[in-house]
């Protein structure tokens, strides 16, 4: 194939339609507690500015797994072994990857990633700097369904979940998403995997209210792709951001807090606030090494290697499935 037709990216759109959001938010906000998936934040403004907080003084993850990545591609490399269908879940904008791609030698890569506008620009820029690899893109909820498409799946199958994004499902959901991956992989296949780990509640906190207000536009971002694209009535104004770690359940929440009594109009539907309730967007839960291997063993995997940084802020381990 010459190297003009490989640089085109092959679009696989999976994507989650208008009806499937609207469903969800409904069904979110008529719970008690109300909370909506964080997998909404990611409209392509959603997908920017959670580039924002990469780069944000107070957000360890994103330089901390980099640098691991950085220091241990080889050893990761030879692990995985060359010439593996590289498939990134939640890919974003593709640049962490790019650290393993010298060492690694991919026979080709698919990203997987639910902002569908952002997924492709990330992996038409990825084509462009690498134009002899077949690069991918597959607008999917991963968290709905995970086939991948058939003609992408020539060699063994190396899943790459980076930026902790596993501490976003609930410890159940955890599970069985970890449960699908390994069988996406089949036997003999690997996943690459961030995870978070347990530390000081300080740092955590910092982590998740950057001065500079970025993670608070992020989430308030949320109500504005709801109110637009979902015709919602809502006063914007009226909420603010709020992240905290909760110790008891080992994780950092964030919440949309309601600043007074409230109504937002949804589908002909009406929706209650009280002053201070709060939606819950997101969870990030934080493991120690020891809660995650149980977690990756109760699902197919055994770990069969962990990278830290020198203050075990962050791990980057590989899964094998057994
Ligand atoms: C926390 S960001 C991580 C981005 C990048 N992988 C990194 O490590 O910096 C999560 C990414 O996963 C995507 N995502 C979140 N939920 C998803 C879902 N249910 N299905 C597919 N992609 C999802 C988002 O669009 C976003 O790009």
């Amino acid at each position: 194939m010459s190297t003009v037709a490989k640089r085109q990216v092959k679009f696989h759109d999976y994507a989650p339609t208008g009806s499937d959001f609207l469903a969800e938010v409904v069904e979110g906000l008529s719970r008690v507690p109300k909370k909506i998936s964080p997998k909404f934040f990611y409209d392509q403004r959603g997908s920017e500015l959670f580039d924002e907080i990469c780069l944000q003084p107070e957000y360890y993850p994103t330089r901390t797994e980099i640098s691991i990545l950085q220091h241990n591609a080889r050893q990761i490399a030879a692990l995985i072994g060359a010439e593996s269908v590289l498939v990134e879940l939640g890919s974003g904008a593709s640049e962490k990857v790019r650290v393993l791609f010298d060492a690694l030698s991919p026979a080709s890569y698919m990203g997987v990633d639910i902002s569908k506008e952002f997924l492709l620009l990330s992996t038409r820029r990825l084509a462009q700097d690498y134009p002899e690899l077949e690069v991918h893109a597959v607008c999917a909820d991963f968290s709905q369904q995970l086939e991948l498409p058939v003609q992408a799946q020539r060699g063994q199958v190396v899943a790459f979940f980076p930026g902790s994004s596993i501490g976003n499902f609930e410890p159940t959901s955890a599970l069985q998403f970890l449960r699908q991956v390994a069988a996406c992989v089949g036997k003999g296949g690997k996943l690459l995997i961030g995870v978070d780990l347990k530390k000081d509640s300080v740092i955590l906190n910092r982590a998740y209210n950057d001065a500079a207000g970025v993670t608070a536009a992020f989430n308030l971002n949320l109500l504005q792709r709801i109110q637009v694209e979902l015709a919602a009535e809502l006063e914007l104004d009226a909420f603010h951001h709020q992240a905290f770690y909760n110790p008891e359940q080992s994780r950092v929440e964030m919440h949309l807090v309601s600043e007074r009594r409230q109504t937002i109009m949804l589908d002909d539907e009406v929706f209650e606030l009280t002053a201070r309730e709060s939606i819950h967007t997101e969870s990030s839960y934080k493991y120690s090494l020891d809660e995650f291997a149980r977690l990756a063993g109760k699902a197919g995997f055994a770990v069969e290697q962990v990278w830290t940084d020198p203050a075990k802020m962050f791990s980057v381990q590989l899964l094998g499935v057994h």
